[in-house]
């Protein structure tokens, strides 16, 4: 059995935009322009970016739930692309996603128990289902006796852990979770990613864990990918990422996040980054990170960089200028 898991190959979603009574279309946004990524079993691949780079896109062209401009995904070796309604039927069993908002992802006229067992009924594994949905609710810490009861009852802690325990109701092989822990108290999240670890571990479970923020990825991921505007433009073997990152946005992403020494946050240097993420739909142009980045030249402005190895086989950078050693920051976190 191979190592790899889920592999996209080049990887593009571009929306049209209309525009006008006649709907002209005028453009698109790249949401997702060519993404390389492989996903290995039983790891958790943390993907991290600014809201609207494209990371939602590619969690639902990796589940197949929108259909890709071009490229391929890979499970398991097959392109699941080319799959019929009936082998995506019986991939949707393998493949499962927990969304971000716990509010808006369950059905408010649904019980818990109804919500849970959905996936279940699709799947023809109807036996004792009612038993089935109450030892999920156990798995996932809530009480099995509330499996009547209303989305609006739990807590958004507790509905997250509703999402989970759906997701996971038919053991699939991979997990994409979408920012799961975003909108929840930073309290709450330590639990659930307490949760999904304990789960990861008890039934053999892959995750691509995304995030906006790269503390809340650390603790979980294995490797981490960051993302800017529909590319990936770094990943790295999770601590290596942390301690020795290449890529100007990844070093400026980590001199975001507070230190817990207040003398050390003191003497700390915040790299700001000019302006805000580009649209989308009119990208600039060579490196697209080139209107922002501290170290652009010339060249960045007419060439677009492609990801490659740097300094070791398992890092990987899309960069003409990657850091070394002494130009990074004191970001320990
Ligand atoms: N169905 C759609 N039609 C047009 N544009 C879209 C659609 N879905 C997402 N986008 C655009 O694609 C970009 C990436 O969105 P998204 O994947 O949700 O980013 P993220 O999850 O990183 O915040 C955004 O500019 C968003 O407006
Ligand atoms: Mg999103």
């Amino acid at each position: 059995m191979s190592d790899i898991l889920l592999e996209t190959r080049d990887l593009k979603m571009h929306f049209p935009v209309s525009k006008g009574i006649l709907q002209r279309k005028v453009g698109y946004v790249k949401a997702v322009d060519g993404v390389n990524l492989q996903v290995r079993r039983g790891e958790t691949l943390g993907i991290v970016g600014e809201s609207g780079c494209g990371k939602s896109t590619l969690a639902r062209l990796m589940l197949r739930l929108l259909e890709p401009t071009s490229g391929e995904v890979l499970f398991e070796g097959e392109n699941i692309l080319n799959y019929n309604q009936k082998q995506m039927l019986r991939l949707r069993k393998d493949m499962q996603i927990v969304f971000q908002d716990p509010f808006a992802s369950l059905n408010p006229r649904m019980t818990v128990g109804n919500i849970i067992a959905q996936p279940l009924k699709t799947q023809r594994a109807k036996t004792n289902l009612k038993r089935q949905v109450q030892n999920l609710l156990e798995i996932v810490g809530l009480n099995p006796e509330h499996y009547n009861r209303y989305p609006h009852e739990f807590s958004g802690g507790q509905r997250q852990r509703i999402g989970i325990a759906r997701a996971i109701a038919l053991k699939p092989k991979l997990i994409i979770c979408d920012e799961p822990v975003s909108a929840l108290d930073v309290s709450i999240q330590a639990q659930v990613i307490n949760l999904l670890e304990d789960l990861q571990k008890e039934f053999q479970l892959t995750y691509i864990f995304i995030a906006h923020d790269l503390s809340v990825v650390k603790h979980i991921s294995n490797r981490v990918s960051v993302m800017y505007l529909g590319r990936i433009v770094e990943t790295a073997e999770c601590a290596r990422l942390y301690d020795h990152p290449h890529h100007p946005y990844t070093n400026a992403l980590l001199s975001a996040i507070p230190l817990p020494d207040p003398r050390l946050e003191r003497k700390r240097q915040r790299i700001v980054l000019k302006g805000d993420l580009p649209s989308p739909s009119n990208p600039p142009s060579g490196c697209t990170f080139h209107v922002r980045c501290p170290r652009a030249e010339e060249h960045c402005r007419n060439h677009i960089p492609t990801l490659v190895h740097h300094e070791l086989e398992s890092h990987q950078v899309s960069c003409f200028f990657p850091l070394v050693e002494e130009q990074r920051l004191e970001n320990s976190i």
